[in-house]
């Protein structure tokens, strides 16, 4: 069975995928302590609150144990890289993560590697060299900017996505779906909510929607599916809206879709002004629940613990980062395919790495 320890694991979007693929995720690695609770109790994997970047070959080594074949995911923060960085001239601290997703690599020589980030990093330097240490250290690499919605998900959201294999043979996984999930299919089934009412006692606390100011509920009444603000009566348009030839972010203020794909959920998408994340026919903006569901986690994912405060922000943040569970997992099944191609080594003797068991990865 194919070992994965996933580094900037998140609340372990990846991790759940990769495992309903038959790998085996023993530990994630990530500095937010938030993730823990939720990670180990949905992936059920050791969760290492630790910073990637100052991370112990040893340690490394001590979460894969014996296992093999290996497989390390990496999925660094990728802010530095989306187009909303464009305008940064220094580049952000957090371009080096990759490195350090690099240098973990060299340290643990891992049968496989597989990394998610945004498209915009593949026009980067820092990835060309990436992808270049991985080819020089023996690994065929193929990486590509994938489609979710080509996949089963029901949102619009394009992904880099790498596969590195040391056994040969790197491929991305192929399309599963000619037509895509869409919100109907995703979301439809689920009780009406109105926006800012707390949760009822035995409901799903995750099925909320964010409070709308007076003028908000206007505008989202005047708001139809797939629509802009420029549907609004005059007297609701925002001034900076109003002054705007070209329309630089029509889609924000508006609802989707029944009948498409969502557009991509982020880290913002319980606010009605985020996106076009107001719900296709109910006054409010889509809910944490269905936010969650739509980045295709199962409906029973647990994000906060039985009784625990749900907050929009912290939730909303773990939800819009993670990679799409259904992703990780069509990766997972090119990867244990790829591990089932070949007879690997006995599992039970120390490998050749433990020596290095207590050497900072340099
Ligand atoms: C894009 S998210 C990863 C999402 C995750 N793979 C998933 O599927 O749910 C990036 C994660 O990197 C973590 N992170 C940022 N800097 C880090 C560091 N230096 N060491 C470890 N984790 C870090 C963040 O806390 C965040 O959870």
């Amino acid at each position: 069975m194919v070992a994965c320890v996933d580094l900037f694991c998140g609340v372990g979007g990846l991790s759940y995928g990769l495992s309903l693929a038959g790998v085996e995720v023993v530990a994630g690695v990530d500095l937010d302590e938030n993730c823990r609770w939720p990670y180990e109790r949905n992936v059920g994997a050791r969760f290492l609150h630790a910073d990637v970047d100052s991370l112990d070959a040893g340690v490394l080594s001590g979460l894969f144990g014996r296992r093999e074949p290996r497989l390390l995911a990496g999925c660094a923060p990728c802010q530095p890289f989306s187009t909303y960085g464009k305008t940064r001239r220094r580049p952000d601290e957090r371009w080096r993560l990759l490195d350090a997703f690099s240098k973990a690599v060299r340290a643990s020589g891992p049968e496989f590697v597989t990394m998610e980030n945004v498209p915009g990093l593949g026009r980067h330097e820092i990835f060309r060299k990436f992808v270049g240490t991985l080819r020089s250290e023996g690994y065929s690499v193929e990486w590509d900017v994938l489609q979710c919605e080509r996949y089963g998900i029901p949102q619009r959201r394009r992904r880099l996505v790498l596969v590195a294999s040391r056994v040969g043979g790197a491929r991305l996984p192929e399309p599963t779906h000619a037509e895509p999930v869409d919100v109907a299919d995703a979301i439809g089934h689920l009780p009406p909510v109105e926006a800012g009412a707390p949760s009822r006692k035995g409901a799903d606390p995750l099925h909320v929607a964010a409070g709308l100011s007076p003028l908000n509920k206007e505008r989202i009444r005047h708001s139809r599916q797939g629509g802009t603000w420029r549907d609004w009566p005059e007297r609701l348009v925002a001034e900076c809206h109003r002054k705007e030839k070209g329309g630089t972010y029509p889609s924000v203020y508006g609802r989707m879709r029944w009948d498409e794909p969502a557009p991509t959920i982020t880290t913002q998408c319980y606010g009605f002004g985020n996106g076009r994340f107001g719900h296709p026919e109910q006054d409010r903006a889509i809910t944490l629940r269905e936010a969650a569901i739509l980045q295709s986690f199962p409906e029973w994912w647990e994000f906060v613990p039985s009784g625990g405060k749900v907050e929009f922000g912290p939730v909303g943040r773990m939800i819009g980062n993670a990679v799409p569970p259904r992703l990780g997992e069509v990766v997972g099944r090119v990867i244990v395919e790829l591990a089932e191609g070949r007879t690997f080594p006995a599992a039970d003797p120390p490998g050749p790495r433990d020596p290095a068991f207590r050497t900072p990865i340099s």
